[in-house]
């Protein structure tokens, strides 16, 4: 049995004709950029994630460019954020001139240390970046309670019914893998201050308000409308495909009890964008190649933290500097969630990983 780690052909079956036709209706009407499809879908983002303001943009990573953008950050100052994300975290305040200050992670919730961000906050701390990994929310009452403004890193946590709440703004990735995905590059911001919403609004577009009259500089960071038709026909799918996550991750233990995998901890909120176990006892890369031999796809997110990345050498950091992150990325590996996993395949899934610790 081939059990992947996503399947979006699978979910093509489920939406195709309607996703057709909605291509087909912005192909026709010869408007390809904004518009009608943009408005709308920034409307209907906007009630289902429960905050006033929804700006559509060109990707998960220009999301977060734009919202620093519109914080005005630059040169000397400091964002603090998580070691363990996707590089477009940290990558977006080094872009604008910024410098992120790793603060280390939670072992368990695996999202950064809201302790040890608030020690990291000086007089240059322009924004904390917390990320809501794998789909988990973050805790942010401490990060609030620094007084700077905190920008949530959403892009692995759509579904969950906080994001943006009293903070300055969260910020979506569509990417196809993502629980909400476009069939291309895809994000959005969504806040709840109407003057920051406009911000975004006007750096989206180069800052221009009339055309060609340029208050700010900001970017090209359109969303395309063709993908904005196609997300939304997905967006009402969005609840029940996160709810399929939370089946599939409910069954997990049970399949997976007697092994010594460490499973994540059972949460209230949760939309699972990845499954994320540890293994112990420097296994993990042998589990994985046994599970791969087996024709189970499988993750590690991620395998280098983001402190000790190549082009980051410069900030000084030194392994040893940020211990949870680092034997995070020693552990962790994800095994498959996705809405359209059988129970026959997890069951496979399951009984793969239990053979492995029995000795193959
Ligand atoms: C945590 C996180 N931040 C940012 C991004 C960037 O999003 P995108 O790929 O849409 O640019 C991603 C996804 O790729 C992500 O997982």
């Amino acid at each position: 049995m081939k059990v992947p780690l996503l399947d979006l052909r699978a979910q093509y079956v489920a939406v195709g004709p309607a996703v057709e036709a909605a291509v087909k209706r912005v192909l026709e009407s010869g408007h390809y950029i904004l518009g009608e499809d943009v408005a709308a879908f920034e409307k209907e983002l906007s009630a289902a994630t429960g905050r006033p303001h929804a700006v559509a943009v060109s990707s998960g990573t220009d999301a977060l460019l734009l919202a620093l953008m519109a914080l005005d950050l630059g040169p000397g100052d400091e964002v603090i954020t998580t070691p363990l994300s996707f590089f477009a975290t940290a990558g977006a305040v080094v872009r604008l001139g910024g410098t992120p200050v790793f603060a280390d992670i939670e072992r368990g919730s695996f999202n950064l240390d809201p302790a040890a961000a608030a020690r990291r906050v000086t007089p240059k701390t322009r924004a904390i970046l917390p990320v809501h990994l794998f789909g988990r929310p973050a805790e942010l009452d401490g990060l609030r309670a620094t007084g700077v403004p905190v920008i949530e890193d959403a892009a692995q946590a759509i579904g969950v019914p906080s994001l943006g709440q009293r903070t300055q703004c969260a910020t979506l990735s569509f990417f196809p893998s993502k629980n909400l995905g476009a069939a291309g590059d895809a994000g959005a911001v969504v806040c709840e201050d109407a003057a920051f919403a406009d911000r975004l609004r006007l750096m989206r577009a180069h800052g221009s308000r009339p055309k060609y009259v340029h208050h700010v500089v900001g970017g090209n960071f359109r969303i395309d409308t063709l993908q904005a038709a196609i997300l939304r026909v997905k967006l009402p799918h969005l609840a029940a495909w996160n709810l399929a996550r939370q089946h599939n991750a409910a069954r997990y233990p049970a399949l997976l009890a007697g092994t010594p995998l460490t499973l994540p901890e059972a949460t209230a909120v949760h939309v699972w964008h990845h499954y994320v176990v540890r293994v112990p006892d420097g296994r993990r890369d042998a589990l994985r190649k046994y599970l791969a031999d087996h024709d189970v796809e499988t993750e590690v997110y991620y395998p280098t933290p983001l402190h000790l990345q190549p082009c980051f050498a410069n900030l000084g950091y030194h392994a040893g500097d940020l211990p949870e992150s680092e034997r995070a990325c020693a552990e962790v590996l994800a095994l498959p969630v996705h809405p359209n996993l059988s129970e026959d395949q997890q069951d496979y899934v399951g009984t793969t990983v239990r053979a492995f610790f029995a000795g193959g």
